[in-house]
């Protein structure tokens, strides 16, 4: 494993995201290096981001396997944002926006949000999120944002990979395989989603502009109406239909013994792919 770092600079002096980007050709995971990054200084590394080219042990959302070959954007971000405990969720909820706005000017394909936070193109999933946090109301909160994007990676390896799973979506893609013939520039992505990313946060900042942010959010999900089944820990909890999604991002579902339930974490399957 290589663990020599190059620091890129993306021009991004007016931004407190990026100004500090550590660039690895591999390593395990940018979101474990970013952790324990913060958890030694987070005064000093609020708005570092780590990239690598691969990663040996990406970490995916419920402590699974994250595929991360050469190809994508794997990148983790520290912040430390000035917001109350009650919106945390919300991070999770704008960076969802963020990529799939940012997968969307670039390449012009139609994006949307699987509940949470998985970015879809045709039921395909193109990117993923995982927020790790640690809030205890000091000042030595953070919060690391990982993004994977599939940018030009061997879609055949990650499939293989996610197959035997029936939580994840059956099917992977990655933007050069929607768009074949088009490069995209991979730092220019990057640019362009830590700018969107810090003008969301700074909507959050006000607490007038949380429904704005559900709103957009709303538009993305792919979800609304339809039948799902909830697992937590990799167990089956609940299954029924989405009725709305609440003021923190959270799932308002009618369960089949109709009775509603919010739902602020877990993985969902659709039925009717399900069942396909
Ligand atoms: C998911 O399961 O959908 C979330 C995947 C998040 C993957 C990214 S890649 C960069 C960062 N480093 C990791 O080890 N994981 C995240």
């Amino acid at each position: 494993m290589d663990e020599t770092y190059t620091k890129i600079d993306l021009g991004l002096r007016d931004l407190a995201i990026g100004k500090r980007i550590y660039h690895y050709k591999k390593i395990k995971s940018t979101q474990e290096l970013a952790i324990s990054l913060a958890e030694t200084n987070i005064n000093n590394e609020q708005g570092t981001v780590i990239i690598a080219d691969e990663q040996d042990e990406g970490i995916g959302r419920g402590k699974k396997k994250w595929v991360s070959p050469l190809g994508g954007l794997w990148m983790s971000l520290i912040i430390n944002p000035r917001i109350k405990f009650a919106k945390i969720n919300l991070i999770s909820v704008i960076s969802a926006i963020s990529v799939s706005e940012v997968i969307n000017e670039i390449s012009q394909l139609k994006t949307s949000i699987k509940w949470p936070n998985d970015i879809l193109i045709d039921e395909k999933k193109i990117a993923g999120i995982l927020i790790d946090t640690s809030i205890n109301h000091s000042k030595n909160d953070y919060i690391v944002i990982g993004i994977g994007i599939n940018i030009d990676v061997d879609i055949s390896k990650i499939n293989l990979s996610v197959s035997s799973n029936n939580i994840l979506p059956r099917k992977v893609t990655s933007i050069h395989n929607e768009i074949k013939g088009k490069n995209i520039d991979r730092f220019f992505l990057m640019k362009q989603l830590l700018g969107k990313i810090e003008f969301y946060l700074s909507l959050l900042e006000y607490d007038k502009n949380h429904k704005k942010i559900i709103r957009i959010y709303k538009n993305l999900i792919n979800t609304l109406g339809k039948r799902i089944i909830v697992y937590q820990e990799g167990l089956k909890k609940y299954s029924g239909i989405v009725k709305d999604i609440d003021n923190s991002g959270g799932l308002i579902l009618e369960r089949d013994d109709k009775l509603l339930e919010i739902i602020y974490y877990g993985e969902i399957t659709i039925r009717e792919e399900y069942d396909k």
